[in-house]
């Protein structure tokens, strides 16, 4: 049987700040879906919060883009941003950036990582959702977790991981996509995925073997809500679905990767380079400098459908050397004050009084 994973957020409204979703959103958009898994209109869900996006991951059989799946997310923002509202969260309906749905809710503001698979007889399936960054941000962990042999041991003496995945990579400037082998082209694709702010990894396909080739086994979100409002209005804190054993990397492999607090943007302002920090659903509120960025990692097993879990992958001591590690390169990069590498090269900056500073200096620039 067929099962459709789908994780949709939206910010739609932080307390205090940008920090965390209120409790009273969480509530909201819970009592939404338990209404929606009455009517099947879902199978199953788990509502939480990374930093200050409220996440609605969602089980059901009704496929990718379904419009009554991408209707109820919609309706639920809605519902919570009038919440927010009345208590006067920061933000409130932020990521809402049309008025009327129609049909999908791509374009609209919320993130969305969806895929349909037929499910396996035991199928573990771990969501990845991250605040204050991009998602470019997954593109080192996901590459690692589907390539790189010094991280999956799978790739190397697991006969049915030997032949690698083929990458799904969209050029989220261009509007294009292109689909790369690994290990085949691995080169070719790192070029590719190195610039992070360009070229994200949107989804990995097994090659043929045991796992239908045309089902995804990682997906990532990849919506630019600056191109959609066509001003900054936040960053595009991204999630991200990967499917887990039989013929796929272990959940270790899976996780290792987050082992490595890597540079990412986002951040302050949405304008700085900083460390992401793999950690706990109750740590996962943004405090030093709105950030460090984070990630939390929650694992499940699905079942005809319906989630079994959950369990907080990052609420564990094995990555108490990670966090430490990623506040001494936060420390390190604070120490910058307003210089890149910390602050974004001009042309990423999410806010900038550039413009208006060379309008002031118009006149007195002279020539050399
Ligand atoms: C980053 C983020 C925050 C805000 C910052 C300023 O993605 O959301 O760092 O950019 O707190 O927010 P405003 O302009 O709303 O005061
Ligand atoms: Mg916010
Ligand atoms: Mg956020």
């Amino acid at each position: 049987m067929k099962t459709t994973f789908s994780i949709i957020k939206a910010d739609v409204g932080g307390c205090p700040g940008h920090a965390k979703v209120h409790e009273r959103l969480i509530e909201v958009a819970e009592n939404k879906l338990k209404e929606a898994k009455e009517n099947g209109i879902i199978k199953d869900f788990f509502v939480t919060n990374c930093g200050d996006d409220l996440e609605l991951i969602m089980t059901h059989d009704k496929g990718e883009d379904n419009e009554e799946v991408h209707g109820l997310a919609w309706n639920v923002f809605k519902e919570a941003t009038e919440t927010a509202k009345e208590l006067g969260l920061y933000g409130a309906g932020q990521d809402l950036l049309k008025d009327a749905f129609s049909g999908n809710i791509k374009g609209m503001g919320p993130g969305i990582a969806e895929m349909e698979f037929t499910e396996r007889k035991s199928e573990p399936v771990i969501a990845f959702l991250m605040d204050k960054t991009e998602p470019g941000a997954f593109n080192l962990p996901i590459f690692r977790i589907f390539a790189d042999p010094f991280n999956t041991a799978g790739l190397v003496i697991d006969p049915n991981l030997h032949s690698g995945f083929v990458f799904e990579i969209w050029d989220i400037k261009e509007h294009k996509r292109v689909f790369m082998k690994c290990p085949e082209e691995m080169y070719d694709l790192l070029a590719l995925i190195g610039a992070k702010s360009r070229f994200v990894i949107k989804r990995v396909f097994p090659k043929e073997g045991k796992l239908p080739s045309n089902e995804p086994v990682a997906v990532v979100s990849t919506e630019k809500l600056y191109q959609i409002a066509g001003e900054y209005i936040g960053k595009d804190d991204p999630v991200a679905i990967v499917r887990a054993q039989s013929g796929l990397p272990a959940l270790g492999e899976v996780l290792e990767p987050f082992a490595f607090p890597h540079l990412v943007s986002g951040w302050m302002r949405g304008s700085h380079n900083g460390p992401i920090m793999p950690v706990s659903l109750k740590q996962a509120k943004c405090t030093r400098f709105d950030g460090p960025p984070r990630v939390v990692a929650i694992g499940f097993q699905v079942k005809n459908g319906m989630l079994t879990g959950y369990e907080d992958l990052f609420d564990d001591p094995a990555f108490d050397y990670t966090r430490q590690k990623a506040m001494e390169i936060a420390e390190y990069m604070r120490r910058h004050g307003p210089f890149e590498p910390h602050r974004l090269p001009l042309e990423e900056m999410e806010y900038t009084t550039l413009p208006k500073v060379m309008e002031k200096l118009k006149e007195r620039f002279e020539e050399v």
